[in-house]
């Protein structure tokens, strides 16, 4: 019997056509700003969602930490949903990097909406911290892979560009958000001051993420990126797989989502599951039947064949990915 392994889509291996376009890429120190590779790929991310440069990162978490450093200044608070990724899994990077507080709002998915983003933005009152940024996950990855309506991200623009403040975008599966819902790449950029996108999800790559903006904020985010040990010389070879990717890994993401939904039909009544939240993406989450444990339950499955991911109190997470095919969700049976 196979196991596929479905913790998650940071998971997968570099293809071999990947490789080679690795292995061909012309180099030099992109700290001298002397890498083509990497050049290539920061204008071709900044070109797709209609942003002046980008800025080749060694992970989300850095980018993401990146920006949020950028929109801020110490003892500022950051507007964001109550299980995002830039609050719950960067290492309580916004208090230690950025030295800011956290209002955090309780969404629907992981989503929030216009009004709840109003009413976490503190009052003009010296009492309070200053709310300098709302920043946005989209796919939403707590919330399942859900992915922000056009209009929710647009009324959300206008409640924080109405009081003044930034707009990040944690888009680690942004283009699987744009498979799924057919959102434009630039119709997604002009919402928001910066963004994100990750090379190392869906789309297969070992390693690397881009940060998008404004020529000048940019140019400070290199700075920072230096201070935080981000700065990669021979990067071009992590960057071409990132083109490749681009190139050759997009539109086979529709696939994964296909398998999302047919694994949750075929978990629906597998023992021990009491629900499944319905994948809009590449992301299933079991709900536990009361009084299933956890542990048991992701071994029995495993033994099964499907190694999940403990996703919180009587949840599990399975991740539908590049090294996991159609034959293979197909083919298993509970
Ligand atoms: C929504 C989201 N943002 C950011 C990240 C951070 O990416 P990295 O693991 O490259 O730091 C992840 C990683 O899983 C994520 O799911």
């Amino acid at each position: 019997m196979k196991l596929l392994d479905l913790r998650s889509d940071t998971l997968t291996r570099p293809t071999r056509p990947m490789l080679q376009a690795m292995m061909d890429a012309q180099v030099g120190d992109d700290v001298f700003g002397e890498d083509p590779s990497v050049r290539h790929l920061e204008e071709r991310a900044a070109d797709m969602f209609g942003k002046q440069e980008a800025l080749f990162c060694a992970s989300g978490t850095m980018a993401n930490q990146i920006a949020i450093q950028l929109h801020t200044s110490p003892g500022n608070e950051v507007v964001c949903e109550a299980n995002s990724h830039v609050y719950l899994y960067e290492g309580g990077g916004i208090g230690k990097n950025a030295g800011c507080s956290v209002r955090l709002v309780t969404g629907r998915q992981g989503l929030m909406d216009a009004l709840g983003v109003e009413m976490a933005i503190r009052p003009d009152d010296p009492h309070f911290p200053s709310t300098s940024l709302v920043c946005l996950e989209h796919t939403s990855n707590k919330g399942g892979g859900t992915c922000y309506p056009l209009d929710t991200m647009r009324q959300i623009r206008q409640v924080a560009q109405g009081r003044g403040l930034a707009m990040h975008l944690d888009g680690a599966r942004v283009f699987n958000a744009m498979t799924a819902t057919g959102q434009g790449a630039k119709g997604v950029g002009e919402l928001f001051d910066t963004m994100t996108f990750c090379l190392s999800k869906g789309l297969g790559c070992p390693v690397g993420s881009l940060l998008l903006g404004s020529g000048e904020a940019m140019h400070r985010a290199r700075r920072i990126r230096k201070a935080m040990g981000g700065g990669m010389r021979q990067a071009g070879y992590l960057a071409a797989a990132g083109t490749y990717a681009l190139d050759h890994h997009m539109e086979r993401l529709a696939h994964d989502h296909e398998n999302a939904k047919i694994l949750a039909e075929k978990l629906l009544d597998y023992p021990g599951v009491a629900g499944v939240w319905p994948p809009e993406t590449n992301i299933v989450v079991l709900v536990l039947a009361n009084g299933v444990d956890e542990s048991a339950f992701l071994q029995r499955l495993k033994d099964a064949g499907l190694w999940g991911l403990r996703f919180g109190p009587g949840l599990v997470r399975l991740v539908c990915h590049l090294d996991v095919s159609a034959q293979d969700i197909r083919a298993w049976r509970a």
